[in-house]
């Protein structure tokens, strides 16, 4: 079976990479997930400083799902820079993930971070859990400004992580940010922002910062990602292809992603909980799925939904 997938000219040895955020900050993680099955090690977004992150509790699980402030904990871009051209002897793309504070952040991060030419840089837009900082993927306008100014600095290809959407007017919006600004490739969707979890024995809420508030992830919020991702896929039509984000745990949840138009998908919450042996099991399954449904390859399915 053939798991391989070509994002922006680049080619993946499989089609299943863990998603930015999930075990992905310290040259011992990223390297675990070099020596996996991973078809591609994807960084935590980095920022100007290195940060520690949000107080603890900032990561809890609760049934069928995950949330989290983890508030950005990573080693500051300069350590990127150094760490990314051992990444590459990896032998498999290497997706460096860029925050900031504020559009100048993001161009000396993502300048200095293309100079190092990881094979694909993610600029993350959506970035829930940042006290005073709203998610820029929900301001249409500042998001065009920002990616234009980075468009001009990025020579390897520059693909964004969004927000999800709830609205198709929105989709429609971003749509047509994306392709003003040449976005080579998205990745789809974040967690989902501002959740709030309640423990049912202390009536407290599960994590301490922001008052409780945070990121959804895992697989609650598979059908919100799927949606987002079809959206995309139906305005864009694979002029920019897609990653898929968001509540895959088997190679159905991964099939169902590609159906729904991503080239390619990203293990979150799932990665988190089982550890880099996700990649093998989730390679098997989706092997098996693609098998059943007598196609070839991964790249087959992409976008074969079916409307009733
Ligand atoms: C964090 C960043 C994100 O982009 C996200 O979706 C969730 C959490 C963080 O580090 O807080």
């Amino acid at each position: 079976m053939n798991l391989a997938a070509d994002i922006a000219g680049i080619t993946f040895p499989t089609c299943i990479m863990n998603a930015a955020g999930a075990r992905c900050v310290t040259a011992d993680e990223l390297e675990t997930i070099g020596r996996s099955r991973a078809g591609a090690i994807v960084t935590k977004s980095m920022t100007r400083e290195a940060r520690d992150g949000n107080p603890t509790p900032r990561y809890v699980t609760f049934p069928h799902g995950s949330i989290n402030s983890m508030g950005l904990p990573n080693l500051g871009y300069q350590s990127y820079v150094t760490l990314i051209p051992h990444l590459k002897t990896f032998k498999k793309p290497v997706i460096a993930s860029v925050a900031g504070f504020n559009p100048d952040e993001f161009l000396e991060i993502a300048s200095a971070i293309d100079a190092t030419h990881p094979h694909l840089i993610e600029i993350n837009l959506s970035c829930p859990n940042l006290e005073g900082h709203p998610q820029i993927g929900y301001d249409f306008e500042a998001a065009a400004h920002l990616l234009n100014r980075l468009r001009k600095v990025v020579t390897c290809p520059m693909g964004t992580k969004l927000p999800p959407y709830f609205d198709p007017v929105h989709h429609d919006h971003m749509a047509a940010v994306l392709e003003r600004c040449r976005v080579d490739f998205i990745s789809v969707i974040n967690s989902v922002g501002n959740g709030l979890v309640i423990d049912p024995d202390t009536d407290t809420t599960v994590i301490t910062p922001k008052g409780g508030f945070g990121g959804l992830g895992g697989a609650i919020i598979k059908p919100v990602a799927l949606a987002n991702v079809r959206a995309f896929s139906l305005r864009l039509q694979g002029r920019i292809p897609i990653i898929g984000v968001g509540g895959i745990e088997t190679g159905q949840d991964i099939y169902e992603h590609l159906l729904a138009g991503a080239s390619a998908v990203q293990i979150g919450t799932a990665f988190v909980e089982e550890g880099e042996h996700v990649f093998d099991r989730l390679e098997q399954e989706l092997a098996a799925v693609l098998q059943k449904k007598g196609l070839q390859s991964a790249a087959e399915a992409v976008g074969r939904l079916e409307e009733l």
